[in-house]
This record gives structure tokens, sequence and C-alpha cells, in this order.
């Protein structure tokens, strides 16, 4: 009968202990304390364990099976809770750390704003794909040019006048006026014919200077474009042909190019070349010629067995006239206002 009083109170006392026990799991805040807690009901003397000694003390075998079971069944359940609240933990970490670690990365979706080539360069770039177009290829030479592929090479010997219609920028270099800032594309020409063998088609886009003062239609640094033809029985008409395929090719079919007779001492004979706009107005581009034989032997060519001409103009009037820009000046202020509006 005692017996019987004491198993079921230790039943009661046991139940009690294990729901407390799982209470005390649920109510854990953090891994830590999850894992004191297991730790305690893991002692000897925890409120569980200590039932089992009081179960070695039961005479009746049934008793002792029954509280066993009991003890087994709470022992089973606390294990599986506390195995439960541990992966909620270990959740809720991996969780907040991936909250935690996060980039955000929404600004990089914000639009940017690109650049883009300047109008001179645009121009250049266009110039470059109609002459590769008509089989031309592309030279480059130094803006720091001597006296010699500048002038001398070109037909102008130190005493020629033509000479100072380039107003020239002289390096402190080596003997007097004798580095420069070249003037013209025209160098470059003597460079592609001491390199390549004819029969040559080049184009030398660049940068040239000239002592001038700044004004709407003029600046000291600005860009021109040279073409080269040396092949064996170049005619004046090629000259014609090609400037006037160019002229429809770059500004459309709708203009058309005439040839005027002019003078420049490294062709012979010289012209300047227009281009009629489709409402009839003539706008001046360049000069161009046959190239004098005195260049050509500047260059290393025979005279007699390969003829050529030569052409060159101003991209940045181009670019000008092609966005109506009022004033050169503009084009080089890097006012951004300006230069996003191409
Ligand atoms: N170099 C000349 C200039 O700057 C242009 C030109 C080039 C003329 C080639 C004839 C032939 O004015």
């Amino acid at each position: 009968m005692a017996d019987q009083n004491s198993v079921e109170s230790m039943s009661l006392a046991i139940n009690g202990a294990k729901e407390s026990a799982m209470s005390a799991i649920k109510n854990t805040a953090d891994l830590a304390g999850l894992r004191a807690l297991s730790a305690d009901l893991n002692k000897k003397d925890s409120p569980l364990n200590s039932f089992k000694s009081e179960m070695g003390k039961l005479s009746s075998v049934d008793d002792k099976r029954s509280i066993g079971q009991l003890l087994n069944a709470a022992a089973g359940e606390i294990a599986a809770a506390l195995e439960t609240r541990t992966r909620e933990f270990a959740d809720n970490e991996i969780a907040a750390r991936i909250e935690q670690e996060s980039l955000d990365l929404t600004e990089f979706l914000v639009q940017r704003r690109r650049g883009h080539s300047h109008i001179v360069t645009q121009a250049t770039q266009r110039l470059e794909d109609v002459f590769i177009g008509l089989g031309f290829q592309i030279a480059e030479g130094p803006e720091v040019e001597t006296d010699f592929h500048n002038f001398e090479a070109l037909n102008m010997p130190k005493s020629h006048p033509a000479r100072s219609e380039f107003d020239t920028m002289f390096l402190e270099y080596g003997e007097p006026n004798s580095v420069l800032l070249r003037t013209h594309t025209s160098p470059v020409q003597i460079r592609v014919m001491k390199t390549w063998k004819p029969p040559i088609y080049a184009i030398m886009p660049g940068r040239v200077f000239r002592r001038d003062t700044p004004d709407a239609t003029h600046m000291p640094v600005f860009h021109q474009i040279e073409g080269l033809v040396i092949d064996r029985g170049i005619t004046f008409a090629h000259l014609a042909g090609t400037i006037e395929a160019f002229t429809k090719a770059f500004f459309g079919n709708e203009f058309t190019s005439r040839l005027r007779p002019s003078f420049f001492p490294f062709t012979e004979p010289s012209a300047e070349f227009d281009i009629r706009r489709a409402d009839g107005e003539w706008i001046e581009l360049g000069g161009c010629g046959m190239v004098h034989p005195n260049v050509l032997i500047s260059g290393g060519i025979d005279p007699e067995e390969f003829s050529g001409f030569a052409f060159g103009f101003g991209i940045d009037r181009m670019a000008k006239e092609r966005h109506k820009v009022e004033d050169i000046r503009e084009m080089y202020t890097n006012d951004l206002r300006f230069l996003r509006q191409f």
C-alpha cells in the first residue's frame, strides 16, 4: 500500500519534473543557455535522475518497470525537446548571420550617366571609317617635329616665303628653330613615304599647332586629316574622283565637291577643295594637289616611276559645321552642358 502510494507520488513528481524541464527548455534565450540547461538536466543529482535511485528502492518488480518506463519516456521527450530547440537556435543564428552579412546592392542598379567621345573624336572616327572603306590605311606621326619634316622635305627651304604663313611654335631644343610643334599633318607624308613602299593609300589624322589667338573660328591647337596616295600612273583625275567619292560618302549624296586652283609648295598643281551643301552654299574644306617631285625625292620615291596626290583639311571645322557650333572655342572649354548635347 505504502508502495502504491509512493509509485503514484513518484509518477506525479516525475511528470512535474519533466514539465518543468520542458518549459525551461522552451524558455531558454540562446544556445549557451540551452547548453547549460542540458548539462544541468544530465547531472547525476538532477530532479529526474534522482528518481533513478528512488526507483531502486521500490520492492515490486512491476512498480520498478512502470517507473522505469516513465523515466525513460520523460528522458526521451526531454532529449527530443533539447534537440529541436538546439536546431531552432542554429537556424536562427544562420538567418541572423545571412541578414547581417548580406550586401545591399541596390545602388548599383541606379542608372549611371555614361560619357561619350568628344565631337572632334567622333568626326575623326567617322572620317577614318569612310577612308578605310575607300581602301586607305591609317598612319600617325609625332606632334613634335623637326624643321626638316615640317618644312624642308615639303619643298620649303629655309628662305621660302610660304613658311611665314605657318605661325610656328618652336621648342627650345637642339639648334635654334630646328624642333617645333608641327603646323600641319603634311610632315607625316614624308614619314610614310620613307617607311612604306608604294603603292601608298594612307590617311594621317592628328593634332596640329599654330601661333594663333583663339577666336570664333581659330584655335592654336586644332586637328587635321592628311591623305596621301602614291602609285604608278596616278593623275589629277584620281584626286578629283577621290575627293568627290569622299564628299558623298561622308556628307551624303546630296553634296558635291569642286576644286579651285591654289598654291602649296609641296603640291603641283595645287587646289583648294570646297563642298556644296544641298542648299547650294559652298563650304571651304581644305587643300590638295599632285605631290611635288621634290617631295617624292625627299621621301625616297622616284618621281619617274611613281606619282601621287595629297590632301589635307581641318577636322574641327567639320565638327563645327556639322553640329552648328557658333564658336569653336566652346568645343574646348570642357563645359559638360555643352558636351552632353552631342
Ligand atoms: N598642309 C596644308 C595645310 O595645312 C594642306 C594640304 C595638305 C595641302 C596636302 C595640299 C596637300 O594648309
